[in-house]
């Protein structure tokens, strides 16, 4: 059996775009639906381009069950078993965690749990980890729970902050590495889904990504 997908977007999806670019014929997980909150997110077109079907789902001034129930209905009529948010800028409604428990991957363009929660996207992210004065950063990809950025994590990848840096450089450096990682880990969520048993945290070649930066 294939792993159905469905990816979740508010923006331009350069993340969706990775994780189609990686997508073979073996991978365990096969992309089927975009979903966005934004009927001009760039990711729908990106979605359009590739055939995959896609679903405008508006959230602002409607209710959380509302917009529960019809995501609800639109992921089971689609048959989905995992969800990917790849640049989501909204928090998922209930009903749709208890639905998928530990099915629901999210990536975060820092090193969690430091640099998290509610207002933490992006370029206001890599500001507060130029402020903090960390010599590195670098995505994170986690399970998903009720609140912002607080669910297990199952990946990180450490980017070296370097000195000048702005919001924007250290960004496109953490964005390349989102795009590498992203696809690992969803493969790794489908691979143990597809076999049945809980993914384990992966762990990367820590040593081999930095030299990426060298
Ligand atoms: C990425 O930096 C991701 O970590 C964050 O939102 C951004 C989405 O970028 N959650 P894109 O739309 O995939 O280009």
């Amino acid at each position: 059996m294939s792993v159905s997908v469905a990816v979740f977007a508010s923006g331009s999806g350069s993340n969706f775009q990775s994780l189609l670019d990686h997508q073979t014929e073996d991978s365990p997980g096969r992309i089927e639906l975009l979903i966005s909150d934004r009927p001009d997110a760039g990711a729908l077109q990106r979605a359009e381009q590739a055939g995959i079907s896609t679903q405008v789902i508006p959230v602002k001034g409607r209710s959380q069950d509302g917009v529960g129930l019809e995501t609800l209905e639109v992921l089971e009529k689609s048959e989905i078993h995992v969800v990917l948010l790849a640049g989501y800028l909204r928090l998922l409604p209930h009903v749709i965690i208890q639905a998928y428990p530990k099915l629901i991957l999210n990536i975060h363009p820092a090193l969690l749990p430091s640099f998290g929660g509610q207002g933490m996207w992006g370029r206001f992210v890599h500001e507060a980890v130029l402020d903090s004065g960390a010599s590195f950063s670098g995505p994170t990809i986690h399970f998903v729970d009720e609140d912002y950025d607080t669910g297990a994590i199952l990946a990180q990848w450490p980017v070296p902050v370097l000195s000048g840096d702005t919001p924007e450089s250290l960004a496109a450096r953490v964005l390349k590495v989102e795009h590498i990682l992203y696809p690992r880990a969803a493969d790794h969520l489908c691979r143990a889904v597809d076999q049945g048993r809980q993914a384990a945290p992966l762990s990367l070649p820590e040593e081999a990504a930095l030299q990426l930066f060298r």
